[in-house]
């Protein structure tokens, strides 16, 4: 089993790219956001609870989502391997992944960090709320809200992987294809 972590502010290509990467490398796409998502969608209690932090661009307490990805792995132990998109989203998380995946004997292989701009990431988002219906996507104040909480509680797993030797940055400005073919590189 390899196990990567796809990581990146909101909009930053992580779910564009896993879907390619899934389709090559034949790994599990495990994204909290989507899981979260179509929770919501059915209406379940935990989708009820997950609404109240999607729609103000916070984060969903770390016990619920690490349970969440606790059982997704549980699910596919024969697994190739997983992208971790959207997770983990905080140092506590990022503890949990390592805990979980060590005792399993397989650690996160590398963490493919997306690198890209503000500037590009708001325009990116905007555009995406026009067709995804995405409420969290649509309101500036949102949006601004996720960076705050990205900066604040995301970004320090880049130091995190960092001393652990696994972390890879990425120029996320670049085309699709281009982004595609350094990741590929670097799973290869
Ligand atoms: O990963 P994605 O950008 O799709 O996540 C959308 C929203 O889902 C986040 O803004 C946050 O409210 C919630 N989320 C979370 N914890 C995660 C992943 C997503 O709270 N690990
Ligand atoms: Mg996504």
């Amino acid at each position: 089993m390899k196990n990567f972590i796809l990581f990146g502010p909101p909009g930053a290509g992580k779910g564009t790219q896993s879907e390619q990467l899934i389709a090559k490398y034949h790994l599990i796409h495990l994204s909290t956001g989507d899981i979260l998502r179509a929770e919501r969608k059915e209406g379940t209690p935990l989708g009820q609870k997950a609404n109240e932090y999607i729609s103000k661009g916070e984060l969903v307490p770390d016990e619920v989502v690490i349970e969440m990805v606790a059982n997704k792995i549980n699910e596919n132990l024969d697994a190739i391997g997983f992208i971790f998109d959207g997770f983990p989203r905080t140092v506590t998380q990022g503890n949990a992944l390592d805990d979980m995946l060590n005792k399993l004997g397989h650690p996160i292989t590398k963490m493919l960090a997306l690198e890209v701009d503000e500037d590009e990431l708001t325009k990116r988002l905007l555009l995406r709320g026009e067709t995804s219906g995405r409420a969290d996507d649509q309101e500036e104040a949102t949006i601004r809200n996720r960076f705050k909480v990205y900066n604040d509680e995301t970004l320090p797993l880049k130091e995190f992987y960092r001393v652990q030797g696994k972390y890879n940055g990425v120029n996320g400005m670049n085309s699709i294809e281009t982004v595609f073919g350094e990741l590929c590189a670097l799973l290869d």
